[in-house]
Formats: structure tokens, C-alpha cells, sequence
């Protein structure tokens, strides 16, 4: 069984002061730092590349985990890569040869991930299983923080996880994760859970831990 995770998502920390932010999470006990690159294209909304990633790279030696919305990938996975990122999950929606993608991932020496918009079946993932360090359930449309878990990515959480059997891969969650979400996520299979606004909303007295321990204990 994969160890549980707590992937605090930046994209609901203070832009302004996003060095201290990163830092603040990982102090207070987050396990990845969650990166969501959004290029206005793939998804309705944008937020940062690699120069910003390179320098948050100063500030943490905690694991980078960089979700790119952006289409195409392959053409910045390099960029992304020396930026700093430990992981790259690609979309499997984002271009005709996930595969390739994910190849390029690994030959960078970064762990590949895909992801899955709500409406993408599994199957579109089968055959390239053993090109996966990890799967991303996404639990809402991408683009935004805030939104509302969709409860019909449960069964598609426990579908992941039959498919992953007993390789290491992570199962990754996405979306309105939240201490009220976070059993029944886990239940179906996910060990990493990320987090925008449900961390980075909750602040109190200036520390994130009650808000990552929440989660954790959920
Ligand atoms: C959504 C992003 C998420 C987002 C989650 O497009 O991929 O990482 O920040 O935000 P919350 O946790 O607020 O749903
Ligand atoms: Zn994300």
C-alpha cells in the first residue's frame, strides 16, 4: 500500500509572496508541493511557467510535483524539467502521443504522470501502464480552485486502482479535496490528495498545519 500524502496546491496561495507560502506548507508538515500550470488554451484559465517554478526552487527542497494544463506538452517538458520539477503529469487529453510524452518525462530523469479530465475513460490510460509513475483522477474540470468534488470519480478512482494492481504507482487526487472528501477518496484507492483551497484557504494564526493534519486524520 502507497503511503498517504498531502499535495498542498499553490494555486491558492498568496501569488504575491509565493516563496514564503511554499515554504510556510512544507514547515508545516505538507509532503509535495502541488504546481498547477494552466496556459489559457487547454484550460480556461492561466497562472505560471518555469522561471517561476526555478525560482521557488530556492526556497524548498520538497518534492516538486508540476501538473501541466497546457497543450501542447511536449514541447516544455525540457523547460519544466530543469525548472526544478521532480514530477510531470502531462494531460492524457493534451496531444495525440501520450506515450511519447511520457518517455520524454522519464529520459529527463522526472517521474511522468497523466492525468484525467473527469469525462476521459480509464481505458484511455491502459496502454501505457507501465510508462506511469503516476495517475491523476481529476475530481473536478481543471482550470479553477474552489470547485465542488464530483462524487461520480469515485468509481473511477476504484477503477485506477484495479488497474494499477500491485505497481508503484501513485494515485493521485485533484479537485474539492477537503477533510469531508478525503475518506471517501481514499476508500476508493487515492494516496495522494491535493489541496488548493482547502490548505491554503484555511490559514489559522498564520499556520497551515491544523488544516494538512485535518486532512491527514480525516
Ligand atoms: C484545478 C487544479 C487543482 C486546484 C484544486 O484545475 O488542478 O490543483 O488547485 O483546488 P481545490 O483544492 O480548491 O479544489
Ligand atoms: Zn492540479
Amino acid at each position: 500500500k502507497r503511503p498517504l500524502r498531502i499535495a498542498p496546491s499553490i494555486l491558492s496561495a498568496d501569488f504575491s509572496r509565493l516563496g514564503e507560502d511554499v515554504r510556510a506548507v512544507v514547515d508545516d508538515g505538507a509532503d509535495w508541493v502541488h504546481l498547477d500550470v494552466m496556459d489559457g488554451h487547454f484550460v480556461p484559465n492561466i497562472t505560471f511557467g518555469p522561471p517561476i517554478i526555478a525560482k521557488l526552487r530556492g526556497h524548498t527542497d520538497a518534492v516538486f510535483d508540476c501538473h501541466l494544463m497546457i497543450a501542447p506538452a511536449d514541447p516544455y517538458l525540457e523547460a519544466f524539467a530543469k525548472a526544478g520539477s521532480d514530477r510531470i503529469t502531462v494531460h492524457q487529453e493534451a496531444g495525440p502521443h501520450l506515450h511519447r510524452s511520457l518517455q520524454t518525462i522519464r529520459n529527463l530523469g522526472k517521474k511522468a504522470g497523466v492525468a484525467l479530465n473527469p469525462a476521459t475513460p480509464v481505458s484511455t490510460i491502459e496502454n501505457v501502464i507501465d510508462d506511469l509513475d503516476l495517475i491523476l483522477v481529476m475530481t473536478v474540470n481543471p482550470g479553477f480552485g474552489g470547485q465542488a468534488f464530483i462524487p461520480a470519480m469515485l468509481d473511477k478512482i476504484e477503477q485506477v486502482k484495479a488497474l494499477i494492481g500491485d505497481r508503484p504507482i501513485e494515485l493521485q487526487v485533484d479537485g474539492g479535496i477537503a477533510p469531508d472528501t478525503v475518506e471517501a477518496v481514499t476508500r476508493a484507492g487515492a494516496n495522494v490528495l491535493v489541496a488548493g483551497s482547502a490548505i491554503f484557504g484555511k490559514a489559522e494564526g498564520g499556520s497551515y498545519r491544523p488544516a494538512i493534519d485535518a486532512m491527514r486524520s480525516a
